[in-house]
């Protein structure tokens, strides 16, 4: 086979997914942001409603943030410059790794490019040891939600376990959970259950008091007993009376806490918040904290003026008015007889549609009003449960809600 045999099976691939319907590079290029209320993007030369952003707190219009990002790049520079263990640790990012800590009532924390890079760099590590020479190696049983994140699914795979290491609870589903750990008892080492907190599809939450329970109940049956990892990265911020995510809502903390900077904290970058020994032995095994830039300074710096602004009035302000624009989203959806594909307390609030290019098309017809939302279909969800997602932030006001609510009454009712 030729080269040219090759890039003819790449084409051929990419058409495939064109004609499926579920192809993603045709991006939306926004030119910017209007500073009106609530900020529209502009796209060509018009104005767009963002009902599709995870910034849920409107932080990256944040006027502080962008302060803090210019601050930390005029006295570090703008980019790292190395890997941390090199010359790339800045103070900024030891003071956002010692706020996150603080937030999360953890020990430590240790940063990340992204949440992304943070599952790829934690769980690998913590399910096989990193190098040939590590004391870490033990008969282990990986257990992960079968709607878990895809950034967990590949870290997982990367660990290259054999079959009768890994298993798969269904999706929320504890008592199949519980009837794994049960079977899995004294026959592992060590069993680790990873999860996402928020499921971001259909904005649900995993049941952590639950999960903290099975762990309290089953940890004994294990040697060394039971890990769990908890990937909040839609929940931080956006989940809780003070923004902690789905930890603070349902009262109970996992063993390991994945979050971003990304969505709701308005910056970008990963994060890991845990105890001591966990974060020491991440700094000493973790690939993608070892081996790649942290994030540049003026994004931790913007990072850390998020985590400061969450404890202030400001912050609550922001929180109560996300929770206040999504009851009021949901109220008013729920009058004009728009179909949920689920009830969500998150401000993820997705539209039942049901057909795949049907979804396609009614989100082309929102975006010719005016409105960015977004399409999700097989495989992300099941088949015939397409639905248009839209997310709700603290800077829509009611009239905006309203606009978006009108828009899709009159194409979908
Ligand atoms: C559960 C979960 N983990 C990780 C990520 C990736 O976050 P980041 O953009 O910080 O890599 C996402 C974002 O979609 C997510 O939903």
């Amino acid at each position: 086979m030729s080269h040219q045999d090759y890039l003819n099976l790449l084409k051929a691939e990419v058409d495939r997914i064109d004609q499926a319907g579920s192809s993603k590079r045709q991006e939306k290029i926004i030119l910017g942001f209007t500073d009106e209320n609530p900020p529209r993007a502009v796209i060509d030369d018009r104005k767009y409603y963002v009902f599709n952003s995870n910034d849920y707190l409107g932080l990256k219009y944040n006027a502080d943030l962008k302060e803090a990002e210019h601050e930390a790049s005029k006295k570090y520079g703008a980019g790292p410059g190395a890997v941390r263990f090199i010359s790339g640790s800045l103070k900024v990012h030891r003071d956002l790794e010692q706020a996150v800590a603080r937030f999360h009532g953890r020990d430590d924390a240790i940063l990340y490019s992204s949440a992304f890079a943070a599952n790829l760099g934690t769980i690998f590590p913590l399910i096989v040891g990193q190098a040939k020479t590590s004391l870490v190696r033990d008969n282990v049983l990986v257990i992960s939600d079968e709607l878990n994140h895809r950034s967990i699914i590949d870290s997982i795979r990367l660990a290259n376990l054999a079959k009768e290491n890994r298993a798969i609870f269904k999706h929320l589903d504890l008592d199949h959970l519980e009837t794994i750990l049960k079977e899995a008892a004294s026959k592992y080492d060590r069993a680790v259950v990873i999860t996402d907190g928020v499921f971001s599809m259909l904005g649900e939450l995993q049941d952590l008091k639950r999960l903290h329970a099975l762990k309290e109940k089953y940890d004994q049956e294990f040697k060394h007993g039971i890990l769990t990892i908890v990937d909040d990265a839609h929940g931080v911020g956006a989940i809780g009376e003070t923004g902690r995510g789905t930890e603070e809502d349902a009262g109970e903390r996992a063993d390991v806490l994945i979050g971003t900077f990304g969505k709701a904290f308005g910056s970008d970058g990963g994060y890991v918040a845990a105890g001591q020994t966990v974060i020491d032995y991440l700094r000493e095994s973790s690939a993608t904290y070892i081996y790649s830039n942290p994030i540049p300074p003026s994004t931790a710096g913007a990072a850390l003026a998020a985590l400061e602004l969450m404890d202030t009035d400001e912050g609550r302000e922001l929180t109560g008015k996300l929770a206040d624009n999504i009851r009021y989203f949901k109220e008013k959806a729920k009058a004009a007889h728009i179909p949920f594909a689920a009830d969500s307390r998150h401000p993820v609030q997705p539209v039942l549609i049901g057909d795949t290019l049907k979804t396609k098309q009614l989100v082309g017809e929102l975006f010719t009003e005016g409105f960015l939302t977004t399409a999700i279909s097989y495989p992300v969800v099941p088949p015939g449960r397409d639905e248009i997602r839209v997310q709700i932030n603290a800077v829509h006001t009611p009239e905006s809600i309203d606009l978006l609510i009108g828009a899709l009454a009159k194409n979908i009712t």
